[in-house]
């Protein structure tokens, strides 16, 4: 049995209840975040809270946590659901109103709402183990503020399901002009010619932990050119690889867009040396 958090309160996470007026409930009004912990140890836990205090003062939402109290609620989530590889989720929404109304209610105090979901272990840098996913590609026809982590998934969840339909792992998005933006849960990089090459963030684009870890890494190791900058939709057809990132998956392989192999269609060296470096830093972060 999981154990969450609600409220200042721990308890069997079917105990857990909050009002339908919630207005994480009602308008998806709220913000989160998942943080990988691997054997009792997190990843990227400061950038993580970081980016959900900016995302909290972003939509207005006052909630006086320290990255102190994050940690504490984190670290018994892990003790309490034990140390596997688990998604430690961390969600804050505005709060319960006593009516149902757009604006921004008075005095009404966040809601705290965390559990902690396993998740796979985590990708071992070997070709032969790591299993290649497959993804679609779709226009991207979520928000103009993607880079908010907002718990107001839907469009995410309709283009991850048009995916999902077609026997895909993921759907990668391109907005109007053709340019790679992200997918439905991850960030996207390609490598070509040995560049490594990811979109630029803005507000089309979740600012990923996991990207940020491995833009870091690898201008820390200087050995893999990289690149930050707008990405085509033919780079993304005609690249050597594509990888998907994000905080549960890390660094994952796609060898088929479409229906059409990416590269010679097999798991890249560049992966493999990327997703090294990756493996041996994480936990720096
Ligand atoms: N998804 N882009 C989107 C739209 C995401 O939802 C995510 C993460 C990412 C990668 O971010 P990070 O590296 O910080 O996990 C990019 C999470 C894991 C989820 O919703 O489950």
């Amino acid at each position: 049995m999981s154990i969450a958090f609600l409220d200042g309160d721990y308890m069997p996470i079917e105990q857990a209840k909050i009002s339908p007026l919630d207005r994480g409930f009602l308008f998806g009004d709220g913000i989160y975040e998942v943080v990988p912990s691997y054997a009792g140890k997190m990843v990227g836990f400061a950038p993580h809270i970081a980016r959900m205090k900016s995302g909290l003062e972003a939509i207005g939402i006052q909630l006086n946590w320290s990255t102190e109290d994050w940690a504490e609620l984190c670290n018994r989530l892990i003790a309490e659901n034990g140390a596997g590889n688990l998604g430690l989720y961390l969600h804050v929404s505005r709060g319960t109103d006593t009516k149902r109304f757009h604006a921004f209610p008075e005095n009404i105090a966040p809601t705290v709402f965390a559990f902690s979901f396993e998740i796979a272990p985590a990708p071992i840098a070997d070709k032969s183990s790591v299993k290649a996913k497959k993804a679609s590609t779709a226009r991207d026809l979520r928000w103009e503020r993607c880079q908010i982590k907002s718990t107001a998934l839907l469009g995410n969840v309709l283009h991850f399901q048009q995916g999902y339909e077609q026997g895909s792992d993921e759907t990668l998005l391109f907005n109007a002009d053709n340019q790679l933006t992200e997918a439905s849960a991850c960030n996207v990089f390609i490598v070509k010619d040995g560049i490594v090459i990811t979109p630029l963030l803005d507000n089309q684009k979740l600012p990923g932990i996991t990207r940020q870890i491995i833009l870091d890494v690898l201008r820390k190791d200087a050995q893999i050119a990289v690149e930050e900058r707008i990405v085509s939709m033919d780079e993304v057809a005609n690249a050597d690889e594509v990888w998907i990132t994000s905080s549960s998956k890390e660094i994952a392989p796609i060898t088929e867009i479409d229906g059409k192999p990416v590269g010679d269609g097999s798991i890249g060296d560049i992966w493999l040396a990327v997703q090294t470096l990756y493996s041996a830093a994480k936990f720096d972060y």
